[in-house]
């Protein structure tokens, strides 16, 4: 009798157990589903937004609702196609390879555009990812072109590229951090060529940056100037950030991609290191907040009342899973799922706003108050990368 008492209680117990376990999970595959067709419907607006060379979508004011649109020269027009490129990639749907390869066209003409050390985002974000997508022989000649463009940037005295031609009142020879994520199409040109002479300017363009851009901390400095006739550095400062001595986030993040990248090509240990320790002080700064979504800058005394950046974020998240795949350290990408998790939310995705835009609360330049806590294309570029690896990483 006893027993049979307590056998009842025990049934009682695991039937309970077991009706809110499943009560959970179908909770938990309602909202994956809400999520999912959430994202599916923001995906279609980059599918349905009208081809134009002229209009590439760069970021959308939140309040005003309208879209900015550039031609193909501005530093961000690269993002939108390859932003393509990624959804095919993503989804294995041939109507974005088509779209990708529409868009793609309309950046060619930057193959000679030599002008600005962003010739590596216009044309690798576009043509470079469209090439990993679908290995395109025209889009080899491509990224070529446009390393002899970026290669005429370098300055042997410096031993770097030249970021910016505008603020001569302010630089000499200003590079910025930004700068380590265009050296990706100088690799990848060796490799298409067979030509060494890309490769060469871009490790020694990463071993300048490396000697001059990081601080004790291993956080780095946004600008550093230098004087072209002995290659010594004039000044260390921030165009983009709070100010000269604080950790823009974005600028943090280009720096943990561009090493982890230069890495890959090159094996060459102090860059791996680099960006491990760049990632360390990024994830471990008090500063981040516990969805891993950074502030715009990690030093803004407005914190935790300062704008967000989601790009930052999503920029770390892909390097991210990189990094893992050489260190097989789980904290990256501990991170990086985190980071897509919290992304994957009512909170960021965009919802009921029309527009060719994924996510919410990316800061493009707050000292200029242009592009704060809004859809911002770069924004969604690295957040498709990283969904992207991370796809690849659960495949594995
Ligand atoms: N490369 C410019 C920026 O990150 O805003």
């Amino acid at each position: 009798m006893f027993k049979i008492k307590y056998l009842g209680i025990i049934i009682g117990c695991l039937s309970f157990f077991v009706a809110c376990k499943s009560n959970n999970t179908s909770k938990n595959e309602m909202i994956t589903a809400d999520i999912d067709s959430l994202l599916e419907i923001r995906y279609r607006k980059l599918l349905e937004y009208r081809a134009d060379s002229l209009a590439f979508p760069r970021s959308m004011s939140t309040k005003t609702k309208v879209i900015r649109k550039n031609g193909s020269k501005d530093w961000t027009s690269g993002f939108f196609p390859g932003s393509l490129w990624l959804l095919y990639q993503l989804t294995e749907n041939m109507e974005y390879m088509e779209k990708a390869i529409e868009w793609t066209a309309f950046m060619e003409k930057e193959k000679y555009n030599d002008r600005s050390h962003d010739t590596g985002f216009m044309i690798y974000c576009s043509f470079g990812t469209g090439h990993k997508a679908i290995e395109k022989k025209e889009y080899q000649n491509v990224i070529l072109e446009a390393a002899r463009s970026l290669s005429k940037r370098f300055n042997k005295n410096v031993g770097s590229i030249l970021s910016w031609d505008f603020g001569k009142d302010l630089w000499e020879f200003p590079v910025i951090i930004d700068n380590m994520m265009n050296l990706e199409l100088l690799f990848e040109a060796t490799k298409i060529s067979g030509d060494s002479i890309y490769h060469q300017l871009a490790v020694q363009h990463a071993n300048t940056t490396l000697e001059n851009h990081f601080r004790v901390d291993n956080s780095t400095y946004h600008v550093v100037d230098y004087d072209t006739i002995h290659g010594t550095v004039r000044n260390k400062m921030t165009h983009q950030g709070f100010n000269d001595e604080s950790s823009w986030a974005r600028g943090q993040a280009w720096a943990i991609y561009g090493y982890t990248m230069a890495y890959r090509y090159t094996k060459e240990i102090s860059y791996l290191n680099q960006a491990e320790l760049t990632a360390t002080y990024y994830l471990k700064h008090k500063n981040l907040p516990e969805d891993g979504i950074p502030y715009w800058d990690f030093a803004d005394p407005n914190i935790p009342n300062a704008p967000r950046d989601v790009s930052a974020s999503a920029i770390v998240a892909s390097a991210l899973f990189e990094l893992y795949s050489y260190t097989e350290n789980k904290k990256y990408v501990v991170y990086s799922q985190k980071v897509l998790e919290t992304l994957k939310s009512k909170k960021y995705i965009l919802e009921n706003k029309e527009g060719p835009f994924i996510l919410d609360s990316s800061t493009g330049n707050w000292p200029a108050n242009d592009e704060i806590d809004g859809p911002i294309v770069y924004g969604d570029y690295y957040f498709l990368e990283a969904m992207l690896r991370e796809k690849r990483f659960k495949s594995n």
